[in-house]
This record gives structure tokens, sequence and C-alpha cells, in this order.
């Protein structure tokens, strides 16, 4: 029999709706409080904000009830999470507020936390007035030294100091003439895309057993640099609550893309004792409901560390087993001095490859990659992103990619090597340990406990001396006796450089 439906049962049941809404602000409300009392006794007992295990407990509490909720599982994982997140904010606003007056009374502060917003920092009071965090407040501070006319030797950025090929320039020239300056398709022009599609097949994916390999054009999304195909797959593929992963030490964009996404970054931690190996096992048990990226970037900033094939192949069968997307920025793919092999060569249709002109034909200014995958969709989804965001990229730069991808920019990895190899020799005369990289430009080294220092405290004194290295909690809380020591400048400035850090340590 068909119920008698009206307005006012409407407005009935929307007064019943603001009423459950009151009621659920009140105990968010609530659940706040509650956080705040734990921040303040994490603050007083000093320990870490954030708890992988205690999350986790409440999120499998409530998901083991979820049968009684009528919800689905996975959005009620996501509301979980942001209810977390923000609990996290809060204790992290108590946190800085503490650290704060310590660094009011001038001193070091190095707080263990996990929020990259709210990392240890140092204010100096010889050297600047800035804050130092990352790679890239030391660049900063080293330009501001500079403008006051300290001459300064940089290793704190990796940005390769080789020039773009020269074919590059001479299409730099005639591109005004030409006109080839507008609006393109937002995938990329399809002449790009060609040459894209034959590099994937012939350097890419030169290990790989796959015979006849044929990358399709329509497959791959020109993009403004690699660091924007991150944000738009991630903006593209992800919702406020979801989950993704990341292997640490890590170059920090995944994480702080993903947070300001509303993204929880769940980490797993390498260490240089197992040679920077990700365990496999830690990595399956952060997947949950909730995980919809793995992420990878190897060869690794800041270690250098090259996966083996069978490592590999392990994680796309974990991403595989959960139906997961797995996104690997192989920016220094070109810059390999062991056997590597592309995530393009496992046939993963979720596996996402993420490129750039930037290292590997020293085109960073031009702001150009690419992205690949297999499966149309997420390529498809990305080119709204990028519609959206930017139309399409500058039309000079595709260009100029374009040309680029004629030259063999293999010389700038002996180049390379030779830089890495004089900095590990270097360093294997001073107190640090590392494991020699198997590929990139940075020499991701811990400072031996003898010399009693932090990575602030020790990027800090050499500045003062004229050499600028980035601090490694930059690259994860875990990594605050650590120093990486980027290789794109020429032997002899590193030789000066070694000479700098020998002589500071032996003052230290
Ligand atoms: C691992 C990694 N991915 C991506 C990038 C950025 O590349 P792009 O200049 O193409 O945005 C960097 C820059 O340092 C990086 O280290």
């Amino acid at each position: 029999m068909k119920r008698n439906l009206s307005i006012e049962e409407v407005n009935q049941l929307r007064n019943e709706m603001k009423q459950v809404t009151n009621e659920i602000l009140t105990l968010i409300s609530h659940r706040m409080e509650i956080a705040r009392k734990i921040g303040e006794i994490k603050n007083s007992l000093d320990i870490a904000i954030v708890d992988d295990k205690a999350e986790l407990s409440v999120k499998n509490h409530v998901l083991d009830n979820s049968k009684n909720f009528k919800l689905d599982p996975e959005f009620m994982g996501r509301v979980v999470n942001l209810l977390i997140s923000e609990a996290i904010k809060i204790q992290n606003v108590e946190r800085m507020k503490k650290l704060n007056e310590r660094v009011k009374d001038c001193e070091w502060s190095n707080q263990d936390q996990n929020s990259r917003n709210d990392i240890g920092t140092y204010k100096s009071s010889t050297v600047t007035k800035r804050e130092i965090k990352s790679h890239l407040d030391v660049f900063n501070v080293a330009k501001q030294l500079e403008a006051e006319g300290k001459s300064i030797i940089h290793m704190e950025v990796g940005e390769p100091d080789f020039l773009p090929p020269k074919q590059v320039r001479e299409e730099l020239k005639q591109i005004y003439d030409k006109r080839k300056f507008h609006y393109t398709q937002t995938s990329g022009l399809s002449e790009l895309r060609e040459r894209l599609s034959k590099y994937i097949d012939n350097f890419i994916g030169e290990n790989s057993n796959t015979i006849n390999r044929a990358t399709n054009p329509e497959d791959i999304i020109v993009t403004p640099g690699g660091r924007f195909g991150i944000f738009g797959i991630f903006s593209s593929l992800l919702r406020p609550g979801d989950e993704i992963i990341v292997i640490e030490p890590a170059w920090p964009a995944c994480q702080d893309c993903a947070n300001y996404l509303g993204v929880k970054t769940r980490i797993v931690k390498s260490n240089l004792d197992t040679l920077w190996e990700p365990n496999i096992e830690e990595i399956e048990n952060q997947i949950n409901i909730n995980t919809k990226i793995i992420c990878l970037n190897y060869p690794n900033n800041p270690t250098g560390k090259i996966l083996s094939k069978d490592t590999l192949q392990k994680i796309v069968s974990l991403a595989s087993k959960s139906n997961l997307y797995l996104l690997s920025d192989e920016v220094y793919s070109h810059y390999t001095y062991e056997p590597f092999e592309s995530i393009i060569n496992f046939d993963y249709q979720k596996a996402i490859l993420i490129n750039s002109f930037s290292k590997t034909f020293a085109m960073t200014g031009f702001r150009i990659g690419f992205a690949y995958s297999l499966d149309k969709n997420i390529i498809e989804k990305l080119k709204e992103v990028q519609a959206l965001a930017i139309t399409s990229v500058a039309e000079p730069m595709q260009h100029c990619a374009s040309i680029a991808l004629q030259s063999d920019p293999k010389t700038y990895r002996s180049i390379m090597k030779k830089r890495i190899d004089t900095v590990c020799e270097g360093l294997s005369k001073l107190p640090f340990d590392y494991v020699v990289p198997d590929g990139g430009m940075y020499v991701f080294a811990r400072i031996d406990k003898s010399l009693n220092t932090t990575d602030l405290k020790l990027v800090e004194r050499l500045l003062a001396n004229g050499v600028a290295v980035a601090p490694g909690r930059g690259f994860g809380l875990d990594y605050s006796n650590f120093i990486r020591f980027s290789t794109c400048i020429e032997v002899e400035k590193i030789n000066k450089a070694l000479e700098v850090i020998r002589r500071t340590i032996d003052i230290n």
C-alpha cells in the first residue's frame, strides 16, 4: 500500500537530521577534548604524537562493529581517519606551543613528532634567524648568506648543474619566430607523446622481459614536472580519509600532497643497517580497508637505493592482492649504477609511472614531466585535473622536451657516478656510515655517535663554514642523525666541501 507522503514529513525528517547532526558534533567535540588531554600527557612524557598501533586499534574496534552500523566499512574507516587526523592536529598545535617556548630560550629543539610541519627546528643565533627543517630551508639560508657576500658550496639541493641538451637551445631560439606558444591538448602534443612512447619502450623498459613492448601514446600524459604528476594523481584518485603507504626515508612531497588533501600517510621505515631494503611484511601490515596507493621512489631520494626485481615483484603482488594503485616515481631512472627495473616491466594494470625531464636532461626549470599507466581510467582522471588546473603544459616547453628526447643523457650518468664515488671516498675517512648508492645523485650518511651531534647542529656548523647540506630529518623523523649530500656539483668543489667537513668535525 502506498504511503501518503507529504512535504511536512520531509520537514520533520530534516529537523530530525539537524538534531542528529548536533549530536554527532557534540560527540566529536567530546572526542577532541579527550584528544587534547592525551596530548598534554604525551607532551609531559615527551613521546611521539602519532601512534600507528593506537590508531589501528581504534579503527579495528570500529570496523569490528561495522555490521551493527549498517554502513559501508570503507566509509567508516575514512571517517575514523578524519577524526584521528583532527586529533593529531590539535595535539600538534599544543606541542608547537611547548616547542616555541623552548626555542624562545634560544636552544635546539628536536621533538619526535609525526607531522611534517611540526618537526624539530633550529633557530640560529650565529648564522641566521630563519628556521631550518628541510633541504629547502637550508637552500634559502644559503642564498641569504650568499647575498651577504659569503661563499657557499651547495650540496643541499638536487638540481643537476649540467646544461640541457644543445638541441634544446636551438629549439628555444626558434619557438618565438615559429609561433609555437599556444594552448595544446591537455594530455600534451601528440608528437611529444609519440616520442615518449618510444622512449618508454627503448629506455625505461630496457631490462624488460616483455618482448615487443609497444607503449600506446594515449596512455601517456605530459605533466608540468614530476611533482605535479604526483599531486595530480593523488587529487584525482584519493578522497579525504583515504590512505597511502610511503617507504621512508623519502622525498617529502608525497606526504605533503597527501596531508594537503586530507589523506593519511602510513609510513614504513627502512634503515641503513639493512641496506635500505623495505620489509615486505611491514608494508603488508599497513594495508587496510582505506589504503589506496603504495608509493615507490627508486632510485631513491635520498638513499640511492634501487630495489631488486624480486622485491619489486613482491610489492606488485601485495598491491595486486589488495587491488591497490602502485605509484612509481622514477625521476632518477637515468642515474643508475646498478641494474634497474622500471615498474612498467611488471605489466601491472594499476601501476603509474611518474617521470620527468628535470633530472634526466637537467631541465628543472622547464617544468615538464609525464605520467604513464596501462589503466586508461587513471590517465583520463589525471587529464581532468590538469584541464581544471593548468589547461595544458606550456607549449614551448613541450617542444623542448620533444627535442631533448632525441639526445642521449648517458654522459650525465657517468659524471654523476664519479661525483658519488668522490663523496663516498671522502666520507669513508670521516665519522660517517653509508651504503654506496645504487643510483640517484645523493649520498645519505649517518653521523657517527662519537660526534655527539644532530643533523641540524651539523648543518648549522657546516653552513657557517660555507657548505650547505640537507638535514636527514627532512626525509623522515627517524633520520635526524643523517645528512644528505647532493652530488650536483663538480668534483673539485666536492673535494673542497669534504675538506671543510673534515675541519668542522675536528673543531667539534
Ligand atoms: C623523488 C623526486 N621526485 C620528483 C622530484 C621533482 O621533479 P620535478 O622537477 O619534475 O617536479 C624530485 C625533486 O627533487 C624528487 O627528488
